[in-house]
């Protein structure tokens, strides 16, 4: 079948796509456990950008596992499917000239390196969101650990599913000694570069 996938060739480009926004595109991806403060950060980078005229689009786990990957449960196949599925959707929004924010637990080592794969280095910010499993359940926001620690919720991540935390981010963010203001901050210090060229 995929040999007589032939891909055409287009003529408008990501290079010409870009031109016209003044920024480059890629994609930012955050990962953390669930509660570790991944989407709130996110939230705050995308509107500091979206305020300098910087054209984005966030993807989470919560809408994204409603809309193209409802049929996923969190087992280990299937949060790698999960991942892939997202990781090719960014790339094709990264391809149309976005500044892509991600935000999944993402638990897999491996699977994270299939996006970094996908999208291609260059285009790819890792930013985990370092806030550690007692303090999520401290915060417990979604009342989700609660739930897992009475096994109302099998393979939950921290508590009775891993999560592989990466070694060599590009940033790395401990949400008990810095504020979101501050995280802001430090991502796009981090990101200026790859923003404009
Ligand atoms: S991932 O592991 O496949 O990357 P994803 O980021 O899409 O997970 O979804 C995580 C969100 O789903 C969590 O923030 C939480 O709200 C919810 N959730 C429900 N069940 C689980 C579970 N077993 N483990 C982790 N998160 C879960």
């Amino acid at each position: 079948m995929q040999e007589n996938i032939i891909p055409h060739s287009f003529n408008v480009s990501k290079e010409n796509r870009t031109k016209i926004k003044n920024h480059n595109s890629f994609l930012m991806w955050f990962t953390g456990l669930s509660g570790s403060g991944k989407s709130t950060i996110a939230n705050a980078v995308e509107q500091t950008l979206f305020n300098k005229g910087v054209h984005t689009y966030t993807l989470d786990g919560d809408n994204v596992r409603k809309g193209i990957n409802k049929d996923l449960t969190f087992s280990p196949e299937d949060r790698k499917e999960n991942i892939r599925r997202i990781g090719e959707v960014a790339n094709l929004f990264v391809d149309s000239g976005l500044v892509v924010l991600a935000a999944f637990v993402s638990p897999y080592k491996k699977d994270r390196e299939i996006i970094k794969n996908t999208v291609k280095d260059v285009n790819f910010v890792e930013i985990f969101i370092d806030t550690s499993v007692e303090e999520c359940e401290r915060r417990d926001v979604k009342g989700l650990y609660a739930k897992a620690r009475k096994g109302l919720i099998k393979d939950f991540t921290g508590i009775n599913a891993p999560y592989e935390a990466p070694e060599n981010p590009d940033v790395r963010i401990d949400t008990t000694q810095t504020s979101v203001e501050e995280a802001v901050e430090i991502i796009l210090k981090k990101i200026k570069p790859k923003l404009y060229l």
